[in-house]
């Protein structure tokens, strides 16, 4: 039988429910009302009290929301939610970065454990807020900002804690997935299915983040603070989106026996980390080459374990309501135990520097768009090979009103040395159009 004096310990609130507040209710907000209004009784069975929502911040009272949502809880002011005694687990679902950031830190510092799916936010002060949450013997969980519903926070902090990561490639953004895959698939064009992933609540509420490549690289850095231990300086890194990816790019590289794909890549090189965030070909009989739609994937490269993939649905509302809610259980159920919260820093942080670019080789995919003219070609492989890049393959495709596509695959070669060579090509008589360059993923 339970003494009485661990029953004390174990329940501080001698039963009492306990209070959420929920900073956004849009699509993750929404979904986050859903799970918890439809499992309330799931929940209390798990937690051993009862969770309630105590108040939400939006911006509109007028909007529709979910029918889960009691409108009278509804609020445009923040204090509502923070000063509110009752709350004891806040809920970030916002987003952006100053404004969520100030309010997370008023929360932790009130001694509110805080649950958040906010990328942005964690990649530029979440070495900051983790500090706060431990001194303030809070949780900050944040299962959902990397990967939608897909429990690679855990699996960093909890699986991984007796090997060591040394490697991340991962695809983490639905949305350019999603795109990528329509394009690849049916030819659509790009901005059709933007529109499509915006509209099934994938994107983020500026696009750009996801179609130029900073979703992906926020997430990297979470990933990397939780794999590496690693604190990265706040910019430098790689990072390139799929905008401006052309269709006919997509279809040169099929024909190579490659697929375009969007990923995340982090490699622990002792004194440095490497990071990048960019479009890659990818062999088309590749895991990675058959994760498609909003789908995600993240493959781990332990020390001792060797490779481990996770895979599921990176973006949409319940899939990331799933992360959300799976976080606010396990601050409930640590208030209730009195214990304290579970801060997700899987290992101390230390500041380093990251992998210089010029330091990065692969074998890269190339497109020229040239007159066809005799000793073109010659002169494209005079360029790259006094830089000393290896070609691998070239093919010349006949294009219309005397202009041909000049497709190179070289073997791996230093980044610097192929993009010298492009730059002593700019300018050429014979180029009709900026070279693009791609780089290839062999793993
Ligand atoms: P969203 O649909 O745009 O919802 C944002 C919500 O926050 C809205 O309810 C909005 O109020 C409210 N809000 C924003 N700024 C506010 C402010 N200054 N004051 C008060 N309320 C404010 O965004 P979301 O897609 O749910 O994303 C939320 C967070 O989850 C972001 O950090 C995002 O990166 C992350 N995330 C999203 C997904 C996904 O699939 N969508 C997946 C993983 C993580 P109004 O409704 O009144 O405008
Ligand atoms: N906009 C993000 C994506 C949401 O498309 O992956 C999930 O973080």
């Amino acid at each position: 039988m339970t003494s009485p004096r661990f029953e004390e310990r174990r329940r501080p609130h001698g039963g009492a429910p306990i209070g959420l507040g929920i900073l956004g209710c849009g699509t993750v907000g929404g979904g986050v009302l859903r799970l918890l209004t439809n499992k309330a009784a799931e929940f209390e069975r798990r937690v051993g009290v009862p969770l309630e929502v105590r108040r939400v911040l939006v911006r509109d009272l007028d909007k529709p929301r979910v029918p889960e949502l009691d409108r009278a809880k509804l609020t445009t002011r923040v204090d509502d939610v923070l000063e509110d005694e009752s709350v004891e687990i806040v809920v970030e679902v916002m987003g952006g970065e100053d404004l969520a950031g100030a309010w997370v830190e008023r929360a932790l510092d009130s001694r509110r454990s805080v649950v958040t799916a906010n990328k942005a936010m964690l990649a530029k002060r979440g070495p900051q807020l983790l500090d706060l949450a431990a001194a303030k013997n809070v949780g900050l969980a944040f299962e959902a900002a990397v990967g939608g519903g897909i429990p690679v926070v855990r699996t960093l902090r909890d699986a991984f804690a007796s090997d060591e990561v040394i490697e991340i490639a991962g695809i983490l953004n639905g949305t350019s997935n999603y795109i990528l895959t329509r394009m690849t698939d049916d030819g659509a064009p790009f901005a059709e299915v933007l529109a499509e992933a915006q509209s099934k609540g994938y994107a983020e509420a500026d696009p750009s983040l996801d179609i130029d490549g900073h979703d992906a690289a926020q997430k990297l850095l979470v990933l990397a603070m939780l794999a590496f231990g690693a604190r990265p300086p706040d910019s430098g890194m790689l990072i390139e989106g799929i905008r401006g990816l052309d269709a006919i790019d997509v279809r040169l590289a099929g024909q190579f026996g490659y697929v375009i794909k969007h990923l995340a890549f982090g490699r622990d090189r002792g004194e440095t980390v490497e990071l990048r965030a960019h479009p890659v070909l990818v062999k088309r009989s590749s895991v990675l080459a058959n994760i498609n739609g909003v789908l995600n994937a993240i493959r781990l490269e332990g020390r001792a374990l060797g490779p481990c993939l996770l895979s599921g649905r990176g973006a949409g509302d319940m899939p990331t309501a799933v992360s959300v809610v799976a976080d606010v259980l396990d601050a409930a159920r640590a208030i209730v135990a009195g214990a304290p919260g579970i801060v997700n820093g899987a290992r101390p942080l230390v500041a380093r520097p990251l992998t210089p670019t010029t330091e990065i080789a692969l074998r890269y995919y190339l497109r020229l768009s040239v007159a066809d003219e005799p000793g073109v070609m010659a002169e494209i492989a005079g360029a790259l090979g006094r830089e000393g890049v290896s070609l691998s393959q070239i093919v010349q495709t006949e294009g219309a009103g005397g202009v041909a596509q000049i497709v190179i695959i070289t073997h791996v070669a230093r980044e610097s040395a192929v993009k010298n060579a492009l730059v002593g090509l700019e300018g050429k008589r014979f180029l009709r159009a900026p070279a693009v360059l791609l780089r290839i993923e062999e793993g």
